[in-house]
């Protein structure tokens, strides 16, 4: 690598250098899951016991969310993957606009702070690349636990009438299942007065991690995972010390990198049934597992295009969409691929295009024709999963590309490029100033 590009790029915004095409070999250590851990350091406010939770991931979301919770008072102690909390002097918090806006799961707040001190004013998480991403859902859900809720000028002002200032149980459908409106009104009900039932509930594994940790609070949660889930309302919960479930995104985004690249691939710990249709479209695609309940070795065989849709679980991903439509841009023959979930998440067949991959974009439909090889260019990721699917096609790529865009991967990934480097990559960092050798 070191004599191959002898290039002084003073001042280029921190990229890695990936050199293709790689083979891969081993096994990867999958971390615990963000969109987990995120919402469970948010659900520590429910009491004023000491939460613990083990397998944090190292992200930027979620020092992000640590800095959100220590300006509300909250006690939190970082270590060895886990994170101690505490929040019996928790005050009055308006967690400012910036900071919400660079991390909108800040937003999850809202329910537990509703919960606990009956008042909570949050600004209104904005939209993002992908997508308006509006809170409507988890406005009326709160609303109909007997919250009033105002949007003024971008904050979402909440406050619970009454002297106890306690919510009251209530019946919630959901317009759609989603899983932020989910965990809020779930965080939400568990202390409210009675019966709460949420109907059209998120599925996701994440939700199901949530509400195991709130009924080892003490809550009572009954059904999550499933459409229709019963929470009882109890006067208060106490700490716990919890392990989040491992991320299901990332060990998909691991699987992808061993089929783009035609490796043997092992990913531990993961829970298969969280990647059910993940694996199912792998396997229709040409490659073969070995399964253990600990984790899931890929061999990849003769690789063909297949088509996938995004839904929400136990639907295909949304979140492993680009990483897939990496992977498909080398299959064999047509490949479809249709966006369901966001407005906006095909930033990603652009940067694709440049590498050589021969894709037609209608709308939120991607029609993908396989080419033999992708060929190395400068890509930039304009999202998190986008950043990562530029990463898997550099590693199949013929030659060496330039990967930016790594404030959005380093939300989600914890050391990527250590990790596909222990397993036979072969990616170098560039922080600016850096010169290319
Ligand atoms: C969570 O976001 C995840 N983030 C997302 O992961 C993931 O893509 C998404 O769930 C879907 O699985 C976290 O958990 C922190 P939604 P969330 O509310 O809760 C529409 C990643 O890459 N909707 O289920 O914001 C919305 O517009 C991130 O790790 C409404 O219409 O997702 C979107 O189209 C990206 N009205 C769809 O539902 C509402 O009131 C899914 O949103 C709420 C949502």
């Amino acid at each position: 690598m070191q004599n191959e590009l002898q290039l002084f790029t003073e001042g280029l915004n921190p990229r890695l250098q990936v050199k293709g095409t790689s083979r891969l070999s081993g096994e990867v250590k999958i971390s615990g899951a963000k969109n987990s851990a995120l919402v469970l350091m948010t659900a520590s406010l429910l009491t004023e016991g000491k939460v613990r939770l083990n397998n944090v991931p190292e992200l930027t979301d979620i020092k992000g969310m640590a800095n959100i919770l220590l300006s509300m008072g909250v006690e939190l102690k970082t270590g060895n993957g886990s994170v101690e909390l505490q929040s019996d002097n928790l005050h009055y918090f308006e967690p400012s606009y910036e900071l919400v806006n660079c991390l909108r799961a800040s937003f999850f707040c809202i329910g537990p702070l509703l919960g606990r001190l009956g008042k909570a004013r949050i600004p209104l998480p904005g939209g993002c690349r992908i997508g308006a991403r509006p809170v409507s859902e988890h406005i009326r859900g709160l609303k109909a636990l007997g919250a009033v809720v105002s949007v003024e000028h971008g904050v979402v002002t909440a406050s619970v009438p009454g002297i106890d200032r306690r919510l009251k149980g209530a019946s919630v459908v959901l317009d759609c299942p989603s899983v932020g409106a989910t965990e809020t009104v779930l965080m939400a009900a568990v202390l409210a007065e009675g019966r709460t039932i949420i109907e059209n509930a998120a599925q996701e594994p994440e939700v199901q991690d949530l509400a195991n940790m709130l009924n080892l609070m003490g809550a009572s949660v009954r059904g999550a995972g499933g459409p229709t889930i019963t929470i009882d309302g109890v006067p208060h919960l106490h700490g716990c010390d919890y392990t989040v479930i491992p991320d299901r995104i990332e060990a998909g985004t691991f699987l992808l990198a061993a089929a783009i690249t035609r490796s043997s691939l092992r990913v531990a710990p993961v829970i298969p049934e969280h990647l059910s249709a993940v694996l199912q479209k792998l396997r229709d695609a040409g490659c073969n597992f070995e399964i253990d309940k600990e984790g899931i070795t890929i061999i990849p065989g003769e690789i063909k295009g297949v088509d996938i849709t995004t839904q929400p679980f136990p639907g295909f991903p949304t979140d492993l969409q680009a990483p897939f439509m990496a992977f498909l841009a080398t299959a064999k023959g047509t490949s479809v691929v249709t966006e369901k979930i966001y407005e906006n998440r095909m930033q990603h067949v652009a940067e694709l295009q440049r590498m050589g991959a021969a894709i037609r974009l209608q709308g939120n439909t991607a029609v993908i024709e396989g080419v033999p090889q992708l060929s190395a260019a400068p890509v930039t990721g304009g999202d998190l999963r986008a950043a990562a699917a530029m990463v898997l096609a550099s590693l199949s790529a013929r030659g060496i590309s330039h990967v930016e865009g790594l404030n959005h991967l380093d939300r989600g990934y914890e050391c990527i490029e250590a990790k596909l480097n222990s397993v036979g990559a072969q990616i170098f960092r560039h922080s600016d100033k850096h010169s290319l050798a």
